[in-house]
């Protein structure tokens, strides 16, 4: 294998490729021959100046994540950081794609900043839990002023190559990434301009209160906006440090903090997540066969999910034909979608003549036969069987040979669904969430009969689409939503034994969740959970515990906040919702129906219960093959359903908590209730054998 990093000298002019797909990322090989690359230049009597680009898509988008956790191999970025601003030949970087992280920090230390219009900068550390670990929370102030600084590293988000420019990030825009550079480097050194290192920069270091005040402000309003989570406030530290010691000093902090926060569990469970988002797509499937066109889609349905989902698919440039039952129902459906543009115009999110071209794209109609030309329909009528069935009839004989039929069900059985059509191999679960057009989570469910092609359409729509796909098999309610029953009938338990549903949102928000479980309920309306706890009333095991609070509610008309009123009450315009004593009167009456004494929860022990339940039942999900592993649970938890992203996914948190310790506590529960809590036995397995579910992450 060749060197990661060239070496060309053109005239008096070094120039330095980094290479190592797909992003460039500056593993212990990088550094080593980007090092001696930098000698070499720095010897080399006939190079007058160097410059530093990226090969291929982009310039490093990062230190190597794969590396994180392993002991550091010198040379460590930050030496060669120091190598490059202490060259006495002036050093150019000429960046493209995504300069990120440690890419970021080498362009920081260069002399001067090149970069393509088209490129995007960023410090994104703090979305691993980390901080630029190699001078970038000590260069950039440095360069650009403290707030400027403080925001793009705290809040993860690049730039782009316009805003790097205005605010000082970067010298001069390129449009030839190959030839300006080159031509840069000889206008310099036909001037008297120096070499130009960003320590040395003092011109933005002034302590005002006005610094001081809006450093204030940007910390609390990151506080805010990543809740729970430590690396934001370092990050501010380490800036804040450039005020009040030298360039060195400051780094010494930059590492012994980022050292510090590579131990945390934050972030490991950041990193872990940034792995398994990007893993969930490899299937065996894709790997199989081709992805079958997706030029027009259909969506049976203009309600709620059908318009959500007609948004995301004309989002991503997919022509949609809507069918609706009636002229009213088509007419609403219509709406739903006009409605979510026209705020996108109000916002200023998109012009009025990007939707005029967007919507051009948009039919409706009420006649099936205006979807025979469709490459892909998606179902999303109302979750009943008998309705689902007598629409897929109706597909399987408009749609064109090779279509795809899927159905967004939430909870039915795709295999009874694709029964009732001549080819279930074409047929598919694409399991959107509320709002679809906004959620990241693309459920993938993969019936017994459907055909590897139509599977890889659906990781194709899902990349299409930006979305996070996960592969779940067939059984009531997938990977996410079987799961939630699970910890949802946990957190009832808690609920009549003694805990309110208001204390049990609370320890479920300070865990890091947007909110509790009751908050969730009332906003996704409870006539939905409702309908599906009278359809499995037949199946359910006589034995089982059943707690009757939530359908006492909804046979009031107590769907939540649509209705007003749920397990909170919404007094107009209070979306938050209050405390309802009614609500506890009803609890407290279910309470002595069973002859149950209410007894106190702590904060804890809400976590410890809810948790257990949630990653008891995902281990029987990955047990029986639903989920291809455990990471699939963790995304599928984190992109769905709220899971606090910091915290890995249950998966993640089960194994940082102690797999072991999981199980006593399951084994602990199950003395109350041996049906409920019976330990699965995949933990049981793992436990035994000294294992944990990242053993399982494959
Ligand atoms: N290290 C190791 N692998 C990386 C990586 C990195 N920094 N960045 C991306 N990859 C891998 C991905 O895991 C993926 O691998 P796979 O094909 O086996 O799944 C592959 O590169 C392609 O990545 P994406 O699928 O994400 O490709 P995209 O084109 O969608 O996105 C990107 C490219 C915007 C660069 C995106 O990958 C990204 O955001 N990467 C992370 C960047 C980052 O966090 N950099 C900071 C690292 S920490 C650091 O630099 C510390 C320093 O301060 C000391
Ligand atoms: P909804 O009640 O908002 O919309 C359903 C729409 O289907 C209505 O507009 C109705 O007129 C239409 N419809 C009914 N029968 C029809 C027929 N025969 N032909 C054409 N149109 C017909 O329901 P929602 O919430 O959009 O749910 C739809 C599906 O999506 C259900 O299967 C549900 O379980 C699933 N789902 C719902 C989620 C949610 O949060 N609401 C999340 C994920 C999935």
């Amino acid at each position: 294998m060749g060197s990661p990093v060239s070496l060309e000298i053109i005239q008096n002019i070094a120039i330095l490729k980094i290479l190592n797909p797909p992003v460039n990322a500056l593993s212990h090989l990088v550094r080593l021959n980007l090092m001696s690359a930098l000698k070499d230049a720095e010897k080399n009597e006939s190079v007058s100046a160097i410059i530093v680009m990226g090969e291929g898509n982009t310039f490093p988008a990062g230190a190597d994540i794969t590396e994180f956790g392993t002991p550091p191999k010198n040379p460590v970025l930050p030496l060669v950081c120091d190598k490059i601003e202490q060259l006495n030949k002036p050093v150019i970087s000429a960046m493209h794609g995504t300069p990120l992280g440690g890419g970021l920090e080498i362009a920081l230390s260069c002399h001067y900043r090149l970069a393509h219009p088209h490129t995007k900068l960023g410090l994104p550390e703090v979305h691993l839990g980390l901080l630029p670990g190699a001078g970038g929370t000590q260069r950039l102030p440095r360069l650009i002023g403290l707030p400027e600084a403080f925001k793009i590293a705290a809040s993860g988000m690049p730039i782009s190559a316009k805003k790097a420019k205005e605010i000082g990030l970067i010298d001069e825009l390129i449009e030839n990434i190959n030839d300006d550079p080159i031509s840069f480097a000889d206008k310099l050194l036909s001037s008297n301009k120096q070499i130009l290192r960003t320590c040395d920069i003092t011109e933005h270091l002034n302590e005002t209160p006005e610094t001081n005040r809006e450093m204030s402000k940007i910390r609390a309003s990151f506080a805010k906006s990543h809740r729970g989570q430590i690396a934001p406030g370092k990050i501010a530290n380490c800036i804040e440090a450039t005020l009040k010691m030298p360039f060195e000093k400051g780094q010494e902090l930059e590492r012994n903090t980022f050292v510090e926060l590579l131990k945390t569990n934050q972030s490991k469970g950041l990193i872990h997540a940034f792995f398994a988002e990007r893993k969930s797509s490899k299937i065996p499937e894709v790997t199989k066969a081709i992805p079958r066109p997706l030029n027009k889609i259909g969506v049976v349905g203009g309600g709620t999910m059908g318009s959500g989902i007609t948004i995301a698919a004309l989002n991503a440039g997919i022509p949609v034909t809507m069918i609706e039952r009636d002229a009213e129902s088509i007419k609403k459906g219509n709406d739903n979608v006009e409605k979510v543009y026209k705020r996108d115009i109000e916002k200023g999110r998109l012009s009025e003549s990007a939707v005029n071209d967007i919507l051009a794209q948009f039919n409706t109609s009420t006649d099936f036969d205006s979807l025979s030309q469709v490459d892909m329909v998606i179902e999303a009528v109302f979750e009943e069987m008998p309705i689902k069935k007598k629409v897929f009839q109706i597909l399987d004989q408009v749609i064109k040979p090779g279509g795809v039929l899927a159905s967004n069900t939430s909870y039915l059985d795709i295999n009874e669904i694709a029964t009732v059509t001549s080819r279930p191999s074409d047929v598919i679960g694409l399991h959107f969430f509320s709002p679809a057009n906004i959620m990241r989570l693309l459920e993938i469910v993969v019936p017994s009969r459907v055909s590897d092609d139509v599977v890889a359409t659906g990781f194709s729509l899902a990349k299409k689409m930006r979305k996070t796909p996960v592969r779940a098999g067939v059984c009531d309610g997938f990977i996410g939503n079987r799961i939630l029953n699970n910890y949802g009938d946990c957190a009832a338990f808690m609920m009549e034994d003694g805990a309110t549903p208001y204390e049990i949102d609370k320890a479920i928000f300070e865990f890091g969740y947007p909110m509790g479980p009751y908050q969730m309920f009332d906003l996704a309306g409870g006539d939905i959970g409702w309908a599906t706890r009278k359809r499995l009333e037949p199946f359910r095991n006589p034995q089982s515990r059943y707690v009757h609070i939530a359908d006492k509610l909804c046979e009031n008309g107590w769907f939540g906040q649509k209705t007003g009123r749920g397990f909170y009450r919404y007094d107009t315009g209070n979306r938050r919702g209050n405390e309802d004593p009614a609500v506890l009167e009803i609890i407290e009456q279910e309470r002595q129906k069973k002859g149950i004494t209410p007894r106190k929860f702590s904060q804890e022990e809400i976590i410890q219960r809810y948790i257990a339940a949630m990653v008891n039942e995902a281990a029987e999900v990955v047990r029986e093959g639903i989920a291809l592993r455990p990471s699939d649970v963790d995304v599928t938890k984190l992109f769905g359903y709220g899971f606090p992203r910091y915290r890995g996914g249950p998966m993640k948190y089960a194994d940082t908590y102690g797999l072991d310790r999981i199980l006593v506590d399951l084994q602990e529960f199950e003395k109350e209730d041996p049906i409920f809590w019976k330990p699965s036995s995949l933990i049981e397995k793992l436990v035994r054998e000294g294992n944990n579910f990242d053993s399982l992450n494959l």
